[in-house]
């Protein structure tokens, strides 16, 4: 850095002499007789000018850099610095006195040499909305001894908030909000309530004051204003009355989910001042009092989440200032209070995420209305004309209630956001939504709506950003179009009874998401595909529809969800799937794919869930599976796949649901998986594995397995014994104590093909309490050991069709979850145990075509098994058999000549009327990623997502 102009040399000098005789505080005053002017050029020039440093940011408050430009830009070096921008003198004595460089595009970091220091006249201070870099909040800015108003809000200042802050004794307003986690603790804290007495705004927000004893909040200057500290990670209890600050106009401490505010009955409600309150996300889990009405003044009350119950009090009607009301996400129950409509300013309205009840008013006369948010509440009734005549209206959510009749034509055009989804409307689509010029956002998914997306409708929705209209009755496209929807990001037309793919998509170079799931779109996934967001898309659903032909060749660098199963594709995986490095889920199950898995998907270290089952696939699998990879889900079921099984697979740490069933896979057990801690489901039923299973060469294997299928395979020797003993997760559910949960994460539900009461049935989720063994179908032979009465979650137990010989072990009787046992063709001899009647949940059992003796266990659940369950054994007696048992039958060994041949199969199955309830066989719901972020995110994570761009 060379040292410019004489003004600059000067300043160079006068450091160097401030070094040589040690001047330590008096020295910023003795420069400031030099030049305030070179000291803020040369402050200017130790930063940077970036536009992102300043990015625009609302929240209910706080609307900053709106119109941001670079102040400093217009600095000139031969001009008097009082005539700058931003810089405010002082008329007689002309000392800079002011400084104000708030969204200025500053860019770098401010150290403690910075010539900002060298301004000992300010009086104000201003440099909100820049971006120093993650800078520590210098201690001197301790040294402006003069200043009133202080500024260093949303500008990236990071780390501890020095002592000398508290040093500012003049300080009026003093705001660090919107920074990133400045840390404040108790010393400093303490120093600040104690000197900063004449302190009336004080803004902390977003800063990290979890240390801080939350009654010290009472200790601040009785003359504040404004206190705001949002999202401070405040805790503890404030006890006394927290609106007890005298002269509070603005009392913000909303997001501080740990703090306690006490009983409201405690608090003083009659605050006159005040007019802002936000208590969002601090739990009350009480009644909201009625004398809330007191507060005259109020203009903005914030008490989302906040735990409420009981009805909103009508008397919130007398707050007659009110502009903004949010108490969404509550347990409000009850009518939606006419009163709180009639507010003559209310523009902002959010009580969705409740319980209310019972229609809309059919008049109101509260018409500034411009933000009206009441989803996910149980309110039904049509919907009332007024909600169309509101001239200002640009937020309307109705979503996820009960609303029925048609949508009215919209009298004015300002809507922005409409949401009308998960009601019952039925009817057209209202014309005058062509109208919307400015609308981002339309979904009416989930009604009994006829659309056609034609031409007309949607020509001027250059903005739109999301289109939603899944579920409902009929979209007809009018493929002829012309027009474009240049901005459109998320498109979902699920289950819309569509057969082709919509053509205005053509164009659209921003998607994000598209779904077209569940529908009749037939034919080839066209060519123009790979275009639309080519660098954008990242969630492809195309699944159930009728497409055929092969998969082309998109290359869709940016994807990380592709669903395009129970289509009719045929040909190979395309190569260019390779390319799609960020591939998170791949669902390509129940088509006619053939070729080989392409082994870069198994080396992939992104991808969790690789579902290829139900097609032709051959070759055997790949073997390079890499370490540190992410699957969490691999299905092959349904192919032609050979060879033995990689021992690669064993690198899979995170994997829980392995299923290669029905392939022609050889080899031995797969013993090397029984490390993977995660692993919960095995299935490699219908192959050709083979041999004896052998002990575990691991202390516990399995830990956590809980459907373990090896069935129709080649195995034979005994049963492992040692594996039964460690199933640990098999012999500890406690279903009472257990939530049902399903397997999988929100947009990929695991579901398994599972022989299950004698039916092959496909699970369309998995309960995490569902435990299955199955070994039929194959050669074992040796006993049943007592140690799987020990295996208490079990639900299904199938040792059919083995060569098993010995006895029933009565320690099955502990197996109090079981709802099948198939032991048939084997060679059980001895009594059916009695311990089997205490199997309360036992629906099917089948011990057919064995060597069983004696008398059948009569009462409870056996009053139900009929003659199917016992055939072929002769020497049963008792009900439901017709053969009597008297005492000499009953301990009669079965004669020799009865022995069954090993191999016979069943004639025409056996035939369960089993009852297939319980299992959750019911919707997947489709998942449209990230819409609640955005609609109730915390607004910090969206400005960070700003700042990132
Ligand atoms: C100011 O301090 C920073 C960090 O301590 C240092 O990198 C920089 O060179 C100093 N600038 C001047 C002009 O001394
Ligand atoms: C209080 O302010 C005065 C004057 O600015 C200062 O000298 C003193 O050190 C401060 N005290 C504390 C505890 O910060
Ligand atoms: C407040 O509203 C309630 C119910 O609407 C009404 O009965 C009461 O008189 C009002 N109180 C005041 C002070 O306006
Ligand atoms: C609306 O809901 C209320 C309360 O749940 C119920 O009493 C009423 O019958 C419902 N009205 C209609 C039109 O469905
Ligand atoms: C659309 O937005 C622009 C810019 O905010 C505004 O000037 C215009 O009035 C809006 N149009 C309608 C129909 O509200």
């Amino acid at each position: 850095m060379g040292c410019l102009g004489w003004k600059y040399q000067l300043f160079c000098l006068v450091v160097l002499l401030s070094f040589l005789f040690h001047l330590p505080s008096s020295f910023s005053s003795s420069l400031s007789s030099i030049s305030p002017c070179s000291a803020l050029l040369h402050f200017n020039s130790s930063l940077s000018l970036h536009r992102s440093a300043s990015p625009s940011y609302y929240a209910s408050r706080i609307q900053m850099c709106d119109n941001s430009y670079p102040k400093t830009a217009s600095w000139k070096e031969d001009k008097e610095c009082c005539s700058w921008d931003g810089v405010e003198c002082d008329q007689t004595t002309r000392h800079v006195i002011g400084l104000d460089l708030s969204c200025s595009w500053l860019n770098g970091p401010i150290h403690s040499n910075s010539t900002l220091f060298f301004l000992p006249h300010l009086r104000t201070l201003n440099l909100a909305g820049n971006c120093f870099n993650e800078s520590l909040i210098s201690p001197e800015f301790g040294k402006f001894k003069t200043l009133t108003h202080l500024n260093l809000s949303f500008s990236c200042f990071s780390g501890k908030i020095p002592n000398e802050i508290s040093h500012l004794s003049s300080l009026v307003s003093l705001d660090l909000s919107l920074n990133d986690e400045l840390l404040i603790e108790t010393p400093v804290w303490k120093r600040v309530i104690y000197n900063l007495t004449q302190l009336r705004e004080l803004l902390l927000d977003w800063s990290d004051m979890s240390s801080i004893r939350a009654n010290s909040l009472m200790n601040l200057s009785s003359s504040l204003t404004t206190l705001s500290l949002n999202d401070c990670m405040l805790q503890g209890k404030l006890q006394n009355n927290f609106l007890g600050l005298p002269s509070i106009q603005t009392l913000d401490l909303g997001f501080n989910d740990n703090l306690d505010l006490g009983p409201f009955s405690k608090c003083n409600w009659s605050s006159i001042y005040l007019k802002f309150l936000d208590l969002s996300f601090i739990s009350f889990s009480e009644e909201l009092p009625n004398f809330i009405s007191n507060m005259k003044s109020l203009k903005h009350l914030n008490l989302a989440n906040c735990n409420l119950i009981g009805s909103i009090p009508i008397s919130l009607g007398n707050l007659t200032k009110l502009t903004s009301l949010d108490m969404s996400s509550n347990n409000f129950s009850g009518l939606l209070p006419l009163s709180l409509l009639n507010l003559p300013n209310l523009s902002t309205l959010h009580l969705g995420y409740n319980q209310l009840v019972g229609p809309l008013p059919n008049h109101v006369s509260g018409f500034n209305l411009i933000d009206l948010s009441l989803g996910s509440n149980f309110l039904n009734g049509t919907l009332p004309s007024w909600l169309f005549n509101l001239p200002s209206l640009v937020t309307l959510s109705l979503d996820d209630n009960q609303f029925i009749g048609e949508i009215d034509e919209f009298k004015y055009n300002s809507l922005e956001y409409l949401d009308l989804g998960y009601n019952k409307l039925q009817g057209s689509i209202p014309r005058s939504i062509s109208r919307f010029v400015n609308l981002t956002y339309l979904s009416l998914s989930s009604n009994n709506l006829s659309i056609m997306l034609e031409s007309e409708m949607f020509s001027k929705l250059k903005n739109l950003e999301l289109l939603d209209f899944s579920n409902n009755n009929l979209v007809g496209i009018n493929n002829n179009v012309t027009y474009t929807l240049p901005n459109l990001q998320l498109l979902n037309l699920s289950s819309c009874n569509i057969s082709e793919f919509p053509i205005f998509l053509r164009t659209t170079t921003t998607l994000l998401l598209l779904d077209l799931s569940k529908n009749k779109i037939y034919g080839q996934i066209p060519r123009w595909l790979g275009d639309v967001g080519r660098d954008s898309l990242y969630f492809l659903d195309l699944r159930d529809n009728l497409l055929q032909g092969p998969f082309p060749n998109l290359s869709f660098l940016s994807l990380r969800y592709i669903f395009v199963s129970n289509n009719k594709l045929i040909g190979e995986i395309p190569s260019l799937i390779c390319n799609a490095s960020s591939l998170y889920v791949l669902d390509l199950s129940h088509n006619n794919l053939s070729g080989m898995v392409p082994k870069c998907l198994v080396q992939s270290n992104v991808l969790s869930v690789l579902d290829l089952r139900m097609n032709s696939l051959h070759g055997t699998i790949p073997t390079t599976f890499s370490t540190g990879n992410k699957f969490r889900n691999i299905n092959l079921n349904g192919n032609q796949l050979e060879g033995p099984l990689p021992r690669s697979l064993a690198n899979c740490r995170n994997l829980e649901v392995l299923d290669l069933g029905s392939n022609k896979i050889n080899g031995t057990f797969p013993y090397w998986l029984e490390g993977l801690l995660n692993l919960q489901v095995l299935v490699i039923r219908s192959n050709k594995f083979q041999g004896c299973i052998g002990n575990p060469k691991t202390k516990f294997p399995f830990p956590n397995l809980r459907i373990l299928d090896i069935s129709n395979n080649e195995f034979n020797g005994p049963l492992p014994i040692k594996y039964f003993k460690f199933l640990k997760a098999m012999t500890n559910v406690d279903e009472g104590k257990v939530a049902i949960k399903y397997m999988g994460e929100g947009y990929y539900q695991d579901s398994l093909n599972v022989m299950m009461k004698g039916l092959y049935i496909e699970l369309v989720r998995i309960q995490t309490v569902f435990t299955i063994i199955d070994f039929s179908k194959n050669s074992f032979s040796g006993e049943m050991p007592q140690i799987i009465g020990r295996l208490k979650s079990l639900k299904g137990l199938n040792f059919s069709h083995n060569n098993l010989t010995g006895y029933i072990p009565s320690s099955f009787g502990n197996l109090s979850n079981l709802e099948w046992l198939d032991l048939s063709f084997n060679k059980l001899i001895g009594e059916i145990p009695r311990q089997l009647a205490n199997l309360s949940w036992l629906e099917v059992l089948n011990l057919s075509h064995n060597q069983l003796t004696g008398h059948i266990p009569s009462g409870k659940q056996f009053n139900t098994f009929d003659n199917d369950s016992y055939t072929e054994n002769l020497g049963l007696c008792g009900f439901p058999l017709s053969t009597k048992c008297n005492s000499y039958a009953a301990k009669k060994p079965p004669p020799l000549t009865l022995q069954q041949k090993d191999n016979i199969e069943p004639q025409n199955g056996f035939s369960w009327q089993a009852i297939l309830m319980g299992y959750g066989c019911g919707v997947i719901f489709g998942m449209l990623m990230g819409y609640l972020m955005f609609k109730i995110g915390k607004p910090k994570w969206i400005v960070r997502m700003v700042k990132l761009e």
